[in-house]
C-alpha cells in the first residue's frame, strides 16, 4: 500500500499556488487547495485536489481546516499580495500594515497551526520574492518578503529538531494575476529588465516546491531558493 501524502496549499486558486497544487498532484499528494476566493477552483477538476475556502490571517479557520485533515505532510505558504505600488512617499496609511498582515502575519499562522499537527519528515515551504532584495515601488512589498525570509530561518532552526523541514522560494518575475494587475506598461518595463526578457511560467517555481517537498529536498532547511534566471546574480556579461 503506498503511503498518503496529504499537503495544504495556500492562495491556490489561480498562479504560482494553481501551480504548486497541480504539480503536487501530479506527484500523487492529496492536496488541499485553498484560498480566501475559491471560485476560479471550481474549473479545475483534478484528482488529487479537493478545494476549500479559507483566509490565511483567520486563526481560527485555518486551525479548523487542518483539524479536518487526517494528516498534515506539507504546507505550502503561498497566499500574498501586492499591495499598492508606487513610491514610498505616497503609501497611504493602512496599506503597510495590509501588506504585512497577509503576506508575513498569514505565512506564520499558517506554518504555525501546520507544524503544531505535523510528525517528523514532514515540510513546509513559504514563497517569499526576488522583491526581498530590492523594490523601490513596493517597500512594504519587499520588506514583508525579507521579513518571510527571516522567519522560514528561524521556524527552520527551531522544527529541525522535531524533523520538519523550513524553506523559502523566492520567485523572480512570473506570469500571474498579481503581475498583470501592475498594468500592461509596468509589467513590460519589469519584464525587459529579467534576464529571460520575459515572466517566468509558474509551473517553474511549482518545480521547486517540490522538490523541496520531496524526501531528498526535505535535507535541505532553512535556505531561500530564488528562482529568477539568475536577476539577483547580476547580468555581467563577462
Ligand atoms: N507573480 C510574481 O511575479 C511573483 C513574484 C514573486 C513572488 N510572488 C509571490 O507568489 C505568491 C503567489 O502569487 P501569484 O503571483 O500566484 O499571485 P496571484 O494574485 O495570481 O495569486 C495569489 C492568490 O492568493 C490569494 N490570497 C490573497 N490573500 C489571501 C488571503 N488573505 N488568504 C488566502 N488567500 C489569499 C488570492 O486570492 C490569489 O488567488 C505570492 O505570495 C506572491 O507574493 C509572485
Amino acid at each position: 500500500m503506498t503511503e498518503v501524502r496529504r499537503a495544504l496549499v495556500t492562495g491556490a486558486a489561480r498562479g504560482i499556488g494553481l501551480a504548486i497544487a497541480e504539480r503536487l498532484a501530479e506527484e500523487g499528494w492529496q492536496v488541499v487547495a485553498t484560498d480566501r476566493d475559491v471560485t476560479p477552483l471550481a474549473g479545475v477538476v483534478r484528482a488529487g485536489i479537493t478545494p476549500a475556502p479559507l483566509d490565511v490571517t483567520d486563526r481560527p479557520a485555518v486551525a479548523a481546516l487542518l483539524d479536518g485533515m487526517d494528516t498534515i505532510d506539507l504546507a505550502v505558504c503561498n497566499a500574498g499580495i501586492s499591495g499598492r505600488i508606487g513610491p514610498p512617499g505616497t503609501l497611504p496609511p493602512g496599506a503597510f500594515a495590509e501588506v504585512l498582515r497577509v503576506n508575513l502575519l498569514g505565512v506564520f499562522i499558517t506554518a504555525q497551526e501546520a507544524a503544531r499537527r505535523m510528525m517528523a519528515g514532514s515540510a513546509i515551504v513559504t514563497v517569499a520574492s526576488r522583491s526581498h532584495l530590492s523594490s523601490a515601488n513596493a517597500v512594504h512589498y519587499g520588506m514583508s518578503k525579507g521579513a518571510v525570509v527571516a522567519l522560514t530561518r528561524a521556524m527552520a532552526s527551531a522544527w529541525r529538531w522535531r524533523g520538519i523541514s523550513v524553506n523559502a522560494v523566492s520567485p523572480g518575475l512570473t506570469d500571474t494575476d498579481i503581475l498583470r494587475s501592475l498594468g500592461d506598461d509596468h509589467v513590460a518595463r519589469m519584464a525587459s529588465l529579467e534576464p529571460g526578457g520575459a515572466p517566468l511560467d509558474p509551473a517553474v517555481m511549482a518545480g521547486a516546491v517540490a522538490w523541496l517537498a520531496s524526501p531528498e529536498g526535505r535535507h535541505v532547511r532553512g535556505q531561500n531558493l530564488l528562482v529568477d534566471d539568475g536577476k539577483s546574480i547580476g547580468m555581467t556579461p563577462w
